[in-house]
């Protein structure tokens, strides 16, 4: 089973990319022969600084290997180190219609938060599905807000194969039972993101331990008393339960039971302690490699290798299909 999966290289990566990125790269990459791709490309998009960008795409792979990627089994890569990305998505674009773009609820969202809208930010789901469709992917581990752009994925897919013949294989997005959108903690009807919302609800996976208890012991509840999964009247709490789940790897129903009559005080305090328990040792890991930036070079050089290979025949059968000469 072929597995990929993209993260953007700008901002500190949060708990919501912990949930619904990260911890998957981890177990999916059990399951198959998996490429984990740190989409530098994308990250120009929006406005962006180039240091910052360099700064990002090497911080990037360190987390990526400190939350358990093994260089060794999966494939952790730059997109820019491999062209194909970039030509995929310009034959794909010709498969993608204005109008499902412009239904895209991201491009929506960040076109709103942006002064300068870029055409790059347009045609951004046009690259991801390249990114996907170059390496016959089965499954697509992420979070629910990709939901959209997984699925647009699949039917640009399918109307190439259509077109052109048998070319893609129509991966699945494979999503987390628990923790698929964490929310920020100040405002739990937003996603918890670096982009948007209130800075003081966005546990970064950087933050230091007395930083993380303070966002939790802050985090907004409701006027209710009771320690219950009910996301409409409680998204407070709803998303609260859900961090504990994902940190503690136990049920929602479980921990329902274990904080049936305890305050909310504590139950905070607890959700806290265990994320500050979480990231521990993955911030110690993170430090080690940060430091050695040949060996986080080494690494990218490597992927890139291995992804350049497995890219290249789906991309020659794109080009022959659609009656380029070769
Ligand atoms: P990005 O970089 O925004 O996020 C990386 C991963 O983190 C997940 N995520 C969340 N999950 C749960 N709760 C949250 N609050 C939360 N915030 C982020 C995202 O769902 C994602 O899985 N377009 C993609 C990157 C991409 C990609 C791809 C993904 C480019 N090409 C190909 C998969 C396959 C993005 O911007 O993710």
């Amino acid at each position: 089973m072929r597995i990929f999966s993209g993260i953007r290289a700008s901002g500190d990566k949060t708990l919501g990319n912990y949930s619904g990125g990260f911890r998957q790269y981890a177990t999916t990459q059990e399951q198959g022969e998996a490429f984990f791709c740190i989409v530098d490309l994308h990250s120009i998009t929006t406005t962006h600084e180039p240091e910052a960008l360099r700064e990002s795409t090497l911080s990037l792979a360190a987390m990526l290997f400190a939350t358990n990627l093994d260089p060794e089994r999966s494939t952790v890569f730059a997109q820019s180190h491999v062209r194909a990305h970039a030509e995929a998505a310009w034959l794909l674009g010709s498969v993608t219609s204005f109008g499902e773009l412009r239904r895209m609820t991201h491009f929506k969202d960040r076109s709103e938060q942006q002064e300068f809208v870029s055409a790059g930010l347009f045609a951004y789901p046009v690259l991801m599905a390249g990114d996907i469709l170059l390496y016959g992917t089965d499954i697509v581990p992420v979070g629910d807000d990709q939901r959209q752009h997984v699925e647009l994925t699949r039917d640009i897919a399918e109307r190439f194969n259509s077109r052109y013949g048998e070319t893609f294989v129509v991966p699945r997005g494979v999503y987390p039972e628990e923790g698929a959108r964490i929310k920020n903690l100040q405002e739990p009807e937003r996603l918890m993101s670096t982009s948007a919302g209130n800075p003081q609800g966005v546990v970064r996976m950087i933050d230091e331990p007395d930083v993380i208890r303070k966002k939790f012991k802050t985090a907004v509840t409701d006027s209710g008393r009771e320690v219950r999964h009910d996301p409409e009247p409680k998204p407070g709490i709803s998303n609260l339960l859900e961090i504990m789940s994902v940190a503690s790897g136990k049920s929602v129903p479980v921990l329902e039971a274990r904080y049936d009559g305890a305050g909310y005080g504590e139950f905070k305090t607890d959700v806290g302690e265990a994320v500050i328990e979480l990231f521990a040792p993955i911030q110690e890991r993170y430090r080690e490699l940060r430091a050695d930036e040949g060996e986080l070079r080494r690494l990218l050089g490597l992927g890139a290798e291995k992804a350049r290979q497995a890219s290249a025949p789906t991309l020659t059968a794109m080009y022959d299909r659609m009656g380029f000469v070769r």
